[in-house]
């Protein structure tokens, strides 16, 4: 029976993928990027997302209670074979549709294998076997470019900042210097490597590992002002030393009244989350200007418009 079932989905799986590669990859090569979503949990009984990362495969399964272990490494060997890939290049993935902080940012494996990927003008270090994120997030490929095209003589400050994609996007547009903040020091670390993959490094760029929260209060208090900001937080994290517990559909407007605090007058901030079932409340902020960015920044080979969300907003 799991068999027969199994044949089906690896079936409509790797058809799917086939059709969407053959579109998706002769576009995107005009475009000169190589990483993309394949197959986007299209199907409901086919519970996976496929992500192309320049001739490597990331397959992964949202689990649930009746997931059958034997799943996903059947549905990665059909993608594989479907877009001739051999087995070393195809990595699997178990993720959850909880949204938790939780095991999302630890370490699954230590290969350190990072591999070079060109996302339009810029090029990304990304690993696709050590953590549950390959280091580059494909869907906010377009805000990149948003962010790029404000960044012009600006003071661009990165919050949650993760690889540092957005401080190289900010770079290349010619920001007048960039700050990136990450709790992680393996991020922040990585974050400098893009750069210094991009020619982009100099005395005008900033990596600080630090939490967030420490940060604003810091900066605050040193009368710091940036132009440009990009924030992105998780879902959900914690500080249980600092008594810090974020759950962004209670605390983001708080979070954006400390962002505000070291932003200068006419300073415009992106905010953003990945949170399914984000619910803003914007009211009552400071804010002369605010434009939902979401319709422009999913790009085509999302079928989930909202992958994420996300807010221009002028103070
Ligand atoms: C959703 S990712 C951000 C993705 C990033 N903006 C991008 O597009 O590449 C969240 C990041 O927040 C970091 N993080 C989590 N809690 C933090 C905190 N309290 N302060 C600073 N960074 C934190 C994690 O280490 C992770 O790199």
């Amino acid at each position: 029976m799991a068999s027969e079932q199994f044949q089906k989905h690896a079936e409509i799986l790797s058809n799917r993928v086939k059709k969407r590669f053959r579109h998706l990859s002769r576009k995107f090569r005009k475009q000169n990027v190589e990483c993309f979503r394949l197959y986007d949990w299209d199907i409901p009984e086919v519970r996976a997302v496929v992500d192309w990362y320049a001739g490597r495969i990331v397959v992964a399964e949202y689990e649930r209670k009746q997931t059958i272990p034997a799943w996903l490494p059947a549905m990665a060997k059909a993608v594989g074979e479907v877009l001739g890939v051999t087995p070393d290049k195809v990595f699997i993935k178990r993720r959850h549709t909880k949204t938790e902080e939780g095991p999302r940012y630890k370490k699954l494996d230590s290969k350190n294998e990072r591999f070079i990927v060109q996302e339009r003008n810029l090029k990304f270090l990304v690993n696709p076997s050590d953590f549950l994120d390959t280091g580059l997030f494909s869907d906010h490929r377009d805000t990149r470019g948003i962010v790029a095209d404000l960044a012009k003589d600006k003071d661009f400050l990165n919050l949650f900042a993760y690889t540092g994609a957005f401080t190289c996007a900010a770079a290349l547009g010619q920001a007048k210097s960039t700050t990136t903040i990450d709790r992680s020091d393996t991020y922040i670390k990585w974050a400098e490597d893009n750069m210094k993959l991009n020619g982009l490094l100099g005395v005008q760029h900033t990596f600080i590992q630090s939490d967030v929260d420490k940060y604003l209060d810091k900066a605050a208090k040193l009368g710091k002002k940036f132009d440009l900001c990009f924030v992105d937080p998780p879902s959900f994290y914690q500080d249980k030393a600092m008594g810090i517990y974020f759950d962004i559909n209670l605390d983001h407007t708080q979070l954006l009244r400390d962002v505000f605090k070291v932003m200068a007058k006419g300073a415009i901030v992106i905010f953003s989350t990945n949170h399914q079932r984000f619910v803003p409340k914007f009211e009552g902020l400071p804010i002369k200007d605010l434009v939902e960015l979401t319709p422009k920044t999913i790009p085509e080979d999302y079928r989930n418009r909202q992958i994420h969300r996300c807010w221009r907003i002028a103070i």
